[in-house]
Order: C-alpha cells, then structure tokens, then sequence
C-alpha cells in the first residue's frame, strides 16, 4: 500500500468523526505490517474532555485486534486544515510509546498536501517508562 492509499483510507474514516461540537473532523489509518490497516475518527462529548481524537482511537481499535507496537508500519492523518494536520500533545505523547520512533507518520489535508515526519520528530525528548 503506497502513501496515498493510506492518505485516502483515513479521508474515509474522517467521514465517520462524531464532532458535533467543534466541528473538526479528523481521520487516521494505520497501516500494519500484516496489510490490515485499522481506521480511527475523531469521537467527541458534550463533556468536552472525553473527546478522542481520530489518531488514538486508530492505535487502540488495531491494538483491540490484537496488534502491537511491532506490527504498526505506518500513520496517515487527514483533516480540512489549510496546511497538512498537525497530531495534538496528547496523541504525539501516546504515539511515542505505542508508535515505532522512525516510522512514517503522514500528515495530510484535504487539499492534497502531505508532510512525511516520525513520532521522533514530533515529540523529541518524550517522557517515558523510563523515567519513572
Ligand atoms: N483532534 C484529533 O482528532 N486529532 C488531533 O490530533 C487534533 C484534535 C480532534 C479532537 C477534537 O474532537 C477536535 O479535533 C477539535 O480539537
């Protein structure tokens, strides 16, 4: 599966974000490294603090399936942002413990603009187990 591919299964996923309060959508897919790729959207709460956002629930539902960090190949994330979205705190500091460090992470928009970067990058000197 080439990077557009990928790029297109979490514009279909974003379809399906419940976000009747900001009214962002927000898709994700990731690729594993059996060929199955596992698809989140963003789920939000009139408790606005439940929200979940599209790239967590796409870690969770392939790790719900039995996948771990090992299988995880890749990462697309879509949303209609005027540059290619960004993952927000939150989801950088989970995707730097369940997310392979140099793995490729696409960030994408509706208008076809992609930027290629890892959670390496993204979250650079991340707390972690072993800080504990
Ligand atoms: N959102 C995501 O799904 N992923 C991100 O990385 C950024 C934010 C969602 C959460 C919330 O439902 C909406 O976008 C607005 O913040």
């Amino acid at each position: 599966m080439n990077r557009q591919e990928l790029i297109d299964i979490a514009a279909e996923a974003r379809e399906r974000s419940y976000s009747p309060y900001s009214h962002f959508a927000v898709g994700a897919a990731l690729l594993c490294s059996d060929g199955a790729v596992y698809i989140g959207a963003n789920v939000e709460n009139a408790s606005y603090p439940l929200c979940m956002c599209a790239e967590r629930n796409a870690i969770y539902n392939a790790m719900m399936d039995g996948k771990t960090s090992e299988d995880f190949l890749a990462l697309a994330i879509i949303a209609d942002t005027e540059d290619a979205c960004s993952p927000c705190g939150a989801c950088r500091q989970v995707l730097s413990e369940l997310f392979p460090r140099t793995a490729p992470i696409y960030l994408s928009n509706l208008e076809g603009d992609v930027k290629e970067t890892t959670i390496e990058e993204l979250l650079p000197f991340a707390f972690d187990g072993g800080d504990l």
